[in-house]
């Protein structure tokens, strides 16, 4: 599924991310700038932080309790759009799906 990566100055870059693999994976496999993923996706780093468009309608997957208090630790200070990108497999339905990298990870 083809997954756009936002950076904090606005630049943005299509991936297309195997299903099955997280949007982290996706953007560390390609080279794009922006998420760190220290743990390499064990839900333990906060790394991965993104914001999901605000207009996203694509299904993602449910927010886990880890994940949810993992967040308050971030970087970049966490918005009701907040996802951990490791927590998030992309599969077919989410094709179009943006992400927005926050200015930094650590
Ligand atoms: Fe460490 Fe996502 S890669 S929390």
């Amino acid at each position: 599924a083809k997954i756009t990566y936002v950076n904090a100055d606005g630049d943005s870059t299509i991936i297309d991310v195997a299903n099955g693999d997280s949007v982290m994976r996706g953007a560390v496999l390609n080279g794009v700038k922006g998420i760190v993923a220290q743990c390499g996706g064990g839900a333990s780093c906060g790394t991965c932080h993104v914001y999901v468009d605000p207009e996203n309608t694509k299904p993602l997957a449910d927010m886990h309790r880890v994940e949810d208090e993992l967040l308050y630790f971030t970087a970049c200070e966490r918005k009701e759009n907040s996802r951990l990108s490791c927590q998030l497999p992309v599969s077919e339905e989410l094709d179009g799906l943006v992400v927005h990298l926050p200015e930094k990870q650590l």
